[in-house]
């Protein structure tokens, strides 16, 4: 339970918290105070007192707000890592892009890295050799941009995911929303500096063979020809040989096929409806048309030990995939496993991830995006691997924010970036499928005001 004086940064303060363990047992005060340029924030934890003192002239407002409520989560960090006796591997960095905060720091970023936000030294080297990998496309003017389509659906949900999906054979809403999606596309302008395209979910793939071809033929009109076209396909249980026939069609280049394991066993315990079989034929069947293929693998699924995720990590690299996805598994309002799990102990997630950095290098591979979310197991990352040369633009301009998105579809956030005056303006569809359909007109007047 934390009471403060600044409600304003209250989430802020229990996401650092959150970073430490569940907060049950722990009584927390905070005062933040400040005279002239110096700040000064007192907590305590159960009755034991810290205080702390930063010397600091803000320019402006928004960076009085910035530094106000770094000054809160630091002291509330430095406090708990002296209390429970622990330290973070990501120390006081909270946030899911430390690349990019990396990047706006320059040539400071190692120092404050390391002194004021307590990061430690391997997660420094891994945003480093991601920062290296992207300089070769990384381009902060907004002169490129990409696109985005959603389709909220699934062949069955997955025991952690918490993306917003409904299943495929329950819903009555697939003509509307696919009618919707084209209209949204084709109202679109502007799109001649498209450089990437990303068809997400969901799984696009579960689509009739007519809805997914007159979805992609509508992007396909869109956009400048031979740009990078990703398709989610997903799960290897509804890829077919006409799914992949229509993505070669319409000038798809790279393919996601995701395994998350390749132990059969867990496959059944989260809900894939697929064997690890049908993982390597559907990833050979998309090898033979010639597409990049990327596959996803979640460390610390339920049950997994540190050798089950060797052994699907091994398996992923003996397929020689251009990409490969590791996700640390996350406790997500909306999962069947948060309404089961109050919290994912860590067991050997920093082991598995080390793993992943360690074999996935050593096979050619290299880091060159991350991310981190809320509740993941252990506080660990995202990374995106790839062989030189083969990165997802997509993936990075995304995470970066380094450029404009456009994103159709229910639950798309669409993304105008403003590089000359540093910031971001952004409008969201609604996350429900039905309100989606019904506000369609709204929806594409809304986002013309945005980009025009
Ligand atoms: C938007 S999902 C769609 C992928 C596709 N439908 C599939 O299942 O293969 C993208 C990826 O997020 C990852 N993911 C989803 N839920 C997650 C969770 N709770 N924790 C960690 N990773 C998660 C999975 O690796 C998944 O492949
Ligand atoms: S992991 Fe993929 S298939 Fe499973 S529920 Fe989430 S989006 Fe759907």
């Amino acid at each position: 339970m934390i009471t403060t004086n600044r409600q304003d940064y209250v989430k802020d303060l229990y996401e650092v918290l959150f970073e430490f363990c569940t907060g049950e047992g722990l009584e927390i005060t905070h005062f933040q105070s400040q005279a002239e340029s110096e700040f000064f924030d007192d907590i305590t934890i159960n009755g034991k007192s810290y205080s702390y003192k930063n010397e600091f002239t803000p320019k402006n407002t928004l960076e009085l707000k910035r530094y106000e409520k770094r000054f809160s989560k630091l002291a509330l960090y430095t406090s708990l890592e002296d209390y429970l006796g622990i330290s973070l591997t990501w120390g006081a960095l909270t946030g899911i892009r430390p690349v990019k905060m990396a990047r706006d720091l320059g040539d400071n970023f190692e120092r404050d890295f390391t002194s004021i936000f307590k990061v430690s030294p391997k997660k420094i080297r891994l945003v480093k050799d991601v920062l290296n990998v992207q300089k070769s496309f990384y381009d902060k003017n907004s002169e490129y941009s990409g696109l985005f389509i959603g389709i909220p659906f699934c062949p069955s949900r997955c025991l952690y995911c918490s993306f917003v999906s409904e299943i495929i054979s329950k819903t009555k809403l697939i003509n509307g929303y696919v009618e919707s999606l084209i209209k949204e596309i084709n109202a679109l302008e502007n799109l001649e500096n498209v450089r990437s395209v990303y068809v997400g979910g969901g799984t696009p793939v579960c689509l009739s063979n007519e809805h997914f071809e007159s979805v992609l033929k509508a992007v396909k009109n869109k956009v400048p020809s031979g740009v990078e076209f990703t398709v989610e396909a997903g799960r290897p249980d509804v890829i077919t040989k006409e799914k992949l026939e229509i993505m070669a069609k319409y000038g798809v280049t790279r393919v996601c096929v995701n395994p998350q394991t390749f132990n059969d066993k867990t496959l059944e315990l989260i809900g894939r409806k697929h064997t690890s079989s049908d993982i390597k034929s559907k990833f050979f069947l998309a090898k033979s048309y010639g597409f990049k293929i990327n596959c996803d693998l979640i460390a610390g699924l339920t049950g997994e030990t540190l050798n089950d995720f060797k052994y699907s990590l091994n398996e992923a690299i003996k397929l020689n995939p251009e990409n490969v996805t590791v996700h640390t598994l996350c406790l997500k309002k909306g999962s069947v496993l948060k309404t089961e799990t109050l919290r994912l102990e860590a067991s050997d997630i920093d082991e598995m991830i080390d793993y992943s950095y360690s074999e996935l290098t050593k096979n050619g591979y290299n880091p060159y995006y991350l991310y981190r979310q809320k509740y993941a197991k252990g506080n660990l990352e995202n990374v995106g691997y790839a062989k030189k040369g083969e990165e997802c633009v997509y993936n990075v301009d995304v995470m970066e924010e380094t450029s404009t998105n456009y994103a159709c579809g229910a639950n798309a956030v669409s993304k105008r970036v403003i590089a000359s005056e540093n910031r971001i303006e952004r409008y969201g569809s609604p996350k429900d499928i039905k309100t989606y359909i019904d506000k369609v007109d709204v929806i594409i007047n809304e986002k013309k005001r945005l980009f025009e």
